[in-house]
């Protein structure tokens, strides 16, 4: 929680991910630890409602680690205890503002699925209320064979060169 709003450029996200997430989600979530300092960290879970779906509710890579591959690799395991738990599709969202994830989420084969609103000519959902403002919604098909590779890092990923 200390590293959010440094790593978010200043957004304050916080009350999006109380400490319930950290309790309750821990088999489906990851940090990524360098000298024992942390440099990312996934939170996600298996969809308890919709049961061939999963969802990634926050990713976030230390700025000093961007670019290396980091949050490809802890999606690539997020994505493969989806498709091994039975998951057809992975979900996420992120602000509309936030055009370093959506460029993020559209490289590794996320679509932008429709919203109720456009803004910046991007299909947004209003949020009412919460941090963050409107969000644009990703969907990944864990079934379609040309993203198979895409989101899953091999074993020598850049981010295991990475330092
Ligand atoms: C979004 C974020 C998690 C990406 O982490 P990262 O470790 O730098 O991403 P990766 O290095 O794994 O990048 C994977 C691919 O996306 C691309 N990518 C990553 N950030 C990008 C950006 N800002 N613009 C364009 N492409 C980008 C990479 O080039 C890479 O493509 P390639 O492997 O084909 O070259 C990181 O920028 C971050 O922590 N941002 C702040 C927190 C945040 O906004 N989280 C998301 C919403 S919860």
């Amino acid at each position: 929680m200390a590293v959010m709003p440094e790593w978010w450029g200043g957004r304050d996200l916080r009350a999006l991910l109380p400490s319930i997430f950290f309790e309750h989600f821990r088999t489906t979530s990851f940090v990524a630890e360098y000298e024992e300092g942390l440099v990312g960290f996934l939170v996600g879970f298996l969809c308890p409602t919709h049961d061939d779906e999963a969802y990634i509710h926050f990713v976030g890579v230390h700025p000093s680690w961007r670019r290396a591959g980091l949050a490809r690799d802890l999606y690539g395991r997020f994505c493969e205890l989806a498709r091994a738990d039975g998951r057809r599709s992975v979900r996420a969202v992120t602000s509309v503002v936030n055009h370093d994830s959506i460029a993020f989420h559209r490289r590794l084969g996320f679509v932008l699925l429709p919203g109720d609103l456009e803004i910046d000519g991007l299909p947004a959902t209003a949020e009412l209320g919460v941090p963050g403002g409107p969000i644009v919604r990703f969907e990944l098909r864990l079934d379609d064979a040309g993203d198979r590779q895409e989101p899953v890092p091999s074993t020598s990923s850049s981010a295991d060169r990475r330092g």
